[in-house]
């Protein structure tokens, strides 16, 4: 059958106020009723026959729980006791299922807070790679860039190969000045960052460029303990792992991924801005939501969640009213909210 997995381990610190560590961005609801994990799940139904493995860390575990129960949906929670980056959180979820054991072990390996809007449109991309990936390629999906973004991995789109297209290079977040390069010569699509593969082909790869990782996984993937839903991870073994990410650790230097085009509307909504862009306007270019008026204010992004906030005169901004922090900042800036949680977090 085919494993959905789910990562849901990442801490979100570029939509703060709202995201914080105790509540990162896969369990808000930024852009509908449910949360962006609960969308991640709800946009696979009617893919073939499949079983649901969450990974995220200890610290979430009753959040995932309750989004779960939410959706009356079963999945399987797997829990990290430290944070070690996606390729060992991978790595787990395909440990995992070669413990289980059933049918032929394909990942379809998914972030938990991105948004899709054409879900049907999705799900055919992925029927479409399912026998590439059974053959034993590593599966990524490519989007056209719109803009030279360093916070995204870049895939050079090869020739053509078993009905998609070769991965003739893939870099990570690369500066801006080689991300710009990479548009302008129109070879390049956006990775992002959902993967398809078959759980031995990935750990054979992350073997050969990450022993040390695949070891660690390895080790720490014995004797999981069950408790309820939830299945916890080896600490001693897992704490010994280095941190790496899978674009890092293996996309990188594989010499055996594919590309698949994805047209389906896809976003990382990785800041504010990229939230705004994707969410419908008033006929100023104004989102708001919870209760705001304004009077001649234009482009802005205001969110309240309980208090009445008023706009006059201003333009291009992001205004975050939480119960406890205010964001008010440029919209072509936000990029730099990050910088004030790590401030924080030195403040301790
Ligand atoms: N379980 C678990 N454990 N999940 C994790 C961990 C971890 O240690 N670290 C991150 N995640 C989850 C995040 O919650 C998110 O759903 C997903 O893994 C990807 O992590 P990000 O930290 O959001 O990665 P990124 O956005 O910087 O980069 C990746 O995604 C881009 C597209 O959005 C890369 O794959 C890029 O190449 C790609 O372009
Ligand atoms: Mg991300």
């Amino acid at each position: 059958a085919l494993n959905i997995v789910i990562m849901a381990g990442g801490s979100g610190t570029r939509m703060w106020p709202m995201s914080r560590t105790a509540y990162p961005k896969q369990f808000l609801n930024l852009n509908s009723d449910n949360s962006m994990l609960q969308e991640t799940i709800q946009r696979l139904h009617g893919l073939s026959e499949s079983q649901t493995t969450i990974i995220t860390n200890e610290e979430h575990r009753f959040l995932v729980a309750e989004h779960l129960r939410q959706l009356n949906k079963k999945a399987e929670i797997l829990l990290e006791p430290v944070g070690r980056n996606t390729a060992p959180a991978i790595a787990l979820a395909a440990f995992r299922a070669q413990q289980r054991g059933d049918g032929d072990q394909l990942l379809l390996v998914l972030a938990a807070d991105h948004v899709i809007e054409n879900s049907s449109e999705f799900r055919r991309v992925v029927q479409q790679a399912l026998p590439i990936a059974r053959d034993g390629k590593l599966v990524t999906f490519g989007i056209v860039p719109d803009s030279p973004a360093t916070g995204y991995g870049y895939i050079r789109q090869g020739e053509a190969q078993a009905e998609a297209y070769k991965v003739d290079a893939f870099v990570e977040k690369p500066d801006l000045a080689t991300a710009e390069q990479y548009l302008a010569s129109g070879e390049y699509l956006w990775n992002s960052g959902m993967f398809l593969f078959r759980a031995d082909r990935y750990l054979e790869e992350l073997k050969e460029y990450r022993a040390d990782i695949y070891q660690a996984c390895e080790a720490a993937s014995q004797n999981l303990s069950a408790d309820l839903d939830f299945l916890r991870i080896n600490k001693t073994a897992f704490e010994a792992c280095p941190d790496d990410s899978i674009d890092y650790a293996v996309m990188e230097k594989t010499d055996q991924a594919v590309v698949l085009p994805l047209d389906a509307g896809w976003s990382d909504v990785g800041s504010w801005s990229a939230l705004w862009d994707i969410k419908e306007k008033d006929q100023h270019g104004n989102v708001h939501q919870g209760d705001v008026i304004d009077r001649d204010s234009h482009n802005n992004f205001v969110i309240t969640e309980e208090k009445l906030v008023a706009t006059i005169g201003v333009d291009n901004l992001v205004i975050v009213d939480t119960k406890d922090a205010v964001l008010v900042a440029d919209r072509n800036r936000v990029q730099e909210v990050k910088d004030i949680v790590g401030e924080l977090k030195q403040q301790g």
